[in-house]
């Protein structure tokens, strides 16, 4: 079956009281109408058409990004879902196969219920996606006669006896192209609200002979998102259902509901990850890693065996070889780790390369930014940073080479050397006593004059 992929986001979504359209706010680090075309993408669509109104541009650029290939209409005027949909009939005129209509605020419909909706498709022109609603609200309710779907009342224009129906729209809707804008062709603005309503097509393809049935699906499917408080329960949601599926992959989380993961967050098999860790957009950790407590990590890619934390942060460019070992107040940009290599206590490392086995002591500073640009610190397989050692870009400690703690390293140090950069030190024997002394005194005769 060929499939357009139809995503309505022209809403202003006035409840989330934003400059930014509705469509645009993030679940899990990627906005809704990613998810939105994330979940329509897994029936390979022939074509993807959004329409947008408010926002347009922003809208236009988020697509343009994700799917260079899928077109965006402009819906000036919001006059309803259907005449949303009627904006796609240009982009779909010469598309000879199914249309599935997505809500761009609607993230959440599973690959396996759109499936679903395909299969019930062999047997009826129009397959309607519905839920049990909890507490039903404002939806469209679905008028169910055995298992033909006979209208969809809208909440505004129902009867009390509908409106204690607990089958509840959830916008999704799967119809032939032309048949889709034939349908459309006859909706009226006609009810309580003097809008197009895409539901109408139902009772009007009914009336016309056609067959229409409704799929079930679970309601945290439908979950729609009008309003801030919405959006942090679908992001409850998303990170229950990540965290769920990184679980049954063979990841152990200690604390699920603590950790934080993104859309796009890959874990191997038999890491493990502590309580209160954060994961960013872009991450990817193999198999049998350690992610400990209050980790922060974004845009990086870690790589077996390698132990990350406490308190660590792992910032875009961060890329660990096998074995590597970040501790505690440790951040690291834009830099590679060499296999087995440890960057113990304190440090910040940025713009680097850090070859194998080498040892960067405490408090250890690559200096990569001289207030204009950035430079590279590129530190030698086995080398020994001692701690403290500020690194002022761009330099190159060699293989096998240390530096002393607390130098300012501003050269290139060889292989095998050993950089001195700091003070020579000098005892003067007794003075501290004597000072120690002169110090007692002075206090004293104060204290006596107080
Ligand atoms: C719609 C359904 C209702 C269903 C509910 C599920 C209709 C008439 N009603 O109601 O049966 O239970 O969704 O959430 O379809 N949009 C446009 N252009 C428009 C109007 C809407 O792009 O002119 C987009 C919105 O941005 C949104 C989606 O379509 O993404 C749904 O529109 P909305 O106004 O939220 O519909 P509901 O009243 O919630
Ligand atoms: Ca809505």
């Amino acid at each position: 079956m060929t499939i357009a992929l139809v995503i309505l986001a022209a809403g202003k979504g006035t409840r989330m009281n934003s400059e930014k359209p509705k469509v645009l706010h993030e679940i899990g680090n990627a906005s809704m109408l990613i998810h939105t075309m994330r979940s329509g993408a897994t029936l390979s669509p022939e074509r993807t058409v959004i329409v947008a109104g408010h926002g347009f541009e922003q809208v236009r650029k988020e697509v343009a990004d994700y799917n260079p290939n899928a077109t965006v209409v402009l819906q000036k005027e919001q006059k309803g879902t259907a005449h949303a949909v009627s904006f796609c009939r240009e982009a779909l005129s010469d598309f000879d196969g199914d249309v599935i209509v997505l809500y761009g605020d609607t993230p959440f419909i599973r690959p396996e219920t759109l499936t679903k909706m395909l299969k019930a498709r062999c047997d009826n022109a129009i397959v309607v996606l519905g839920f049990k609603a909890k507490d039903p609200e404002k939806y469209g309710r679905l008028v169910m006669k055995d298992h033909s779907l006979e209208r969809i009342v809208e909440y505004a224009d129902a009867s009390a006896e509908e409106r204690n129906i607990k089958f509840c729209n959830s916008g999704v809707i799967l119809a032939k192209c032309d048949q889709l804008f034939d349908l459309i062709d006859s909706v009226q603005p006609q009810n309580a609200q003097g809008e197009y309503y895409l539901t109408d097509i139902v009772g009007t393809a009914r009336e016309r002979g056609f067959s229409v049935t409704a799929v079930c699906c679970n309601e945290t499917e439908t979950l729609g998102i009008n309003s801030r408080a919405q959006l942090a329960e679908a992001e409850e949601v998303f990170q229950q259902r990540a965290r769920n599926e990184l679980m049954h992959q063979g990841i152990t989380l200690q604390q699920p509901n603590s950790v934080m993961l993104s859309y796009d967050t890959v874990i191997g098999r038999d890491t493990v990850i502590e309580p209160n860790v954060y994961f960013g957009p872009g991450v990817t950790i193999e198999s049998d890693v350690r992610i400990q407590a209050f980790s922060h990590l974004e845009g990086c890619h870690v790589s077996r065996m390698s132990v990350i934390g406490p308190y660590a942060r792992l910032r875009p460019g961060a890329e660990l070889a096998e074995n590597a070992r970040i501790g505690n107040f440790v951040e690291i940009k834009n830099a590679l780790i060499g296999q087995g290599s440890k960057v113990n206590h304190l440090s910040y490392i940025g713009d680097a390369v850090v070859g194998a086995t080498a040892n960067i002591g405490a408090g250890t500073i690559t200096c990569n930014y001289d207030g204009v640009m950035k430079h590279q610190t590129i530190i030698g397989d086995h080398a020994f940073i001692g701690s403290n050692t500020m690194l002022v870009a761009p330099v190159t400690i060699g293989n096998e080479a240390m530096t002393a703690s607390g130098s300012v390293i501003t050269k290139n140090v060889p292989n095998a050397a050993l950089a001195f950069a700091r003070a020579e030190q000098v005892n003067k024997p007794g003075l501290a006593q004597k000072l120690f002394e002169f110090l007692k005194t002075k206090k004293a005769k104060r204290d006596n004059s107080e």
